[in-house]
């Protein structure tokens, strides 16, 4: 079955064609990144203006490169959830008005089951990362940080076992790179000059490096750079800034990596997976590549175009719903709230080891 994913929820606008073994018969993703570079941040209201103007022009350019007609669609599939509200409703109706026109069968999929599901992604002329059931799953974007377990692709089979108690990781790459001077998004370019410097310069600690703690904090790695440019001013060589992305980079890929192996180790399962934007640094492609080794964990990562966001993912996703005979009623509507994270912290989701 042929599925039409639709994506709105943030500064993308995506829409692909997935099967339900996760074969990507086509991608399309436009990026707003020109539209808010100016703002050095997403500015909501542009955001859902400009998925507006985009959004038939990527479904059709989806189906093209897929080279089908919507007759050829078993479902459609949009994120509904978390988002701006503003964005997300762009995506909805769109996804809605080809179920309604075409009598397909929709699903409002989480954007977050996507992430955690991208991984099972098959695109053509990419190595897939071979990932199984059960997985821990490390989900580091700009809007969300958590660590899950997922048993299965079902919303009752992911349970959150930490997540940030403030900003995600992603921001935190965003607002330093925005304090020391650099453009928007932050999270590429840090990545990028963090290649040429030495980490040990500026010897940032770990944040939140209790043992027993599977959460994250990284909002004093950013007040920590934050001062130093108030302290010295922005950096003024390039080795300063180098050894500034490099120690800061550092500090988040530590905690990142110590606390998901921890998390495999603490609930006995044996394969690792990273998600979501944060997941294309080098930096912890490597670092969690070295420790999931030393630990005896076999870790699944995938393809850049796979990490961040995507409407691939979200087709996936729903395609899974629907093959099981899922289907949504057309009055479903957005949530900027994760169900992941309602469902979990309810039931007493976060644990202390
Ligand atoms: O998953 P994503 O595309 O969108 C959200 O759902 O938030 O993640 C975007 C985030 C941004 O904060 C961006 O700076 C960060 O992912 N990011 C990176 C890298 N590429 C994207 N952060 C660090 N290193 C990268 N190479
Ligand atoms: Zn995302």
């Amino acid at each position: 079955m042929l599925v039409l994913g639709i994506e709105s929820s943030c500064d993308e606008t995506g829409a692909a064609v997935v099967d339900e073994s996760g074969v990507v018969r086509s991608d399309v993703v436009r990026s707003q990144v020109a539209l808010h570079a100016p703002y050095g941040g997403v500015v909501p209201e542009l955001a859902s203006r400009d998925h507006v103007r985009a959004i038939t022009l990527v479904i059709q350019e989806a189906l093209a490169r897929a080279e089908i007609g919507f007759e050829a669609l078993g479902g459609v599939a949009v994120t509904a959830r978390p988002g701006l509200s503003g964005a997300l409703l762009v995506g909805v109706q769109a996804a809605k008005g080809v179920a309604w026109a075409r009598d397909l069968p929709i699903v409002a999929v989480d954007h977050l089951v996507g992430h955690l599901l991208a991984v099972f992604l098959r695109r053509p002329a990419t190595v897939t990362a071979t990932a199984t059931y059960p997985f821990i799953g490390l989900l580091a974007s700009g809007g969300h940080t958590a660590i899950y377990r997922v048993d299965g692709p079902s919303i009752s089979e992911i349970r959150e076992l930490g997540a940030t108690r403030d900003d995600a990781a992603g921001e935190a790459f965003d607002k330093v790179a925005k304090a020391i001077g650099l453009g928007y998004p932050g999270g590429p370019l840090v990545d990028q000059l963090a290649r040429g410097g030495d980490a040990a310069r500026f010897p940032i600690p770990a944040p939140m490096a209790r043992r027993d703690s599977l959460e994250f904090s990284f909002s004093g790695l950013k007040s920590f750079v934050a001062r130093h440019v108030a302290q010295n001013g922005k950096p003024k060589s390039e080795t300063e800034l180098a050894d500034l992305c490099a120690g800061f980079q550092r500090a988040v890929v530590r905690s990142l990596v110590a606390k998901t192996v921890r998390a495999a180790q603490a609930e006995r399962v044996g394969s690792v997976v990273l998600a979501g934007g944060v997941a294309a640094n080098s930096e912890l492609r490597r670092s969690a590549a070295e420790a999931c080794a030393k630990a005896g964990l076999s870790l699944a990562v995938p393809p850049i175009a796979s990490c961040t966001d995507n409407a691939a993912m979200i087709a996936y996703a729903g395609a899974l719903r629907l093959a099981r005979g899922e289907r949504d009623d057309l009055s479903f509507s957005a949530s900027p709230r994760t169900a992941l994270e309602r469902t979990t912290r309810k039931g007493g989701g976060r644990r202390e080891l």
